[in-house]
């Protein structure tokens, strides 16, 4: 068993994507540079070509896949998942570009323990591309959020959220580009507050201990 510096536990961490992996990519170097006391224990797509699955091989990752071709049925869908994340040893979850809606068969198991990041301030833009949605609802200040996943898509408590300008300037791209980085930030410090086990959730309020 792995432990850290001072001799606790490495927290097993099981990240879910479905596509290029960046949020991916960035617990990988912060786990790389030591900001996370914990092991990405398995990456798991819904998709057989997310470019993700590269960047877990890359990293020496272990990886799979469930898709819908493999398990067409939902609930099907998220016990396999659920039976992988056992089989790994993983403590929490990361849906890391994770597009599809999961059900109370994943939830369940890891209640309070799966994380989403979301590419904007929550409760605004919810759902599909919630850059785009910034943009045309013209907000001036749109950012991410972490939060902890429940049954109501993107409607879970609260982690951690950062700030992004919407410039007059900004396509889609531009607004996303400049969120992504802080996606980044703040996935790698929820992150590591789960490792270090620091989150307490009541009802739909989060706290952070010792701080
Ligand atoms: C990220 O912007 C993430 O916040 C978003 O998908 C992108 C995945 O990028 N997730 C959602 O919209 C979930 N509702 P990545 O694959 O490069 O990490």
């Amino acid at each position: 068993m792995l432990t850290n510096s001072v001799g606790i536990p490495m927290k097993r961490i099981g990240v879910l994507i479905s596509g290029r992996g960046t949020n991916l990519q960035a617990l990988i170097d912060a786990q790389k540079r030591g900001e996370i006391s914990g092991e990405i224990a398995v990456v798991i797509s819904n998709k057989s070509k997310a470019y993700g699955l590269e960047r877990a091989r890359s990293a020496n990752i272990k990886t799979e896949i469930v898709t819908k071709k493999t398990h067409p049925i939902r609930e099907e869908h998220d016990k396999r998942v659920v039976e992988l994340l056992k089989q790994y040893n993983v403590d929490f979850v990361v849906l890391a570009g994770y597009m599809r809606l999961i059900t109370e068969h994943l939830i369940n198991p890891f209640q309070n323990r799966i994380i989403n990041i979301h590419p904007s301030l929550l409760p605004s833009f919810p759902g599909i591309d919630a850059q785009k949605q910034a943009l045309e609802y013209g907000v001036k200040i749109t950012g991410c959020t972490t939060h902890i996943v429940t049954l109501d898509m993107d409607a879970g408590p609260i982690i951690l959220q950062e700030y992004v300008p919407v410039f007059d300037t900004d396509t889609r791209d531009t607004l996303a580009e400049r969120i992504l980085e802080k996606e980044h930030e703040i996935l790698v410090e929820t992150v590591q507050l789960l490792c270090e086990d620091r989150i307490r959730v009541t009802g739909r309020i989060t706290k952070i201990t010792g701080e």
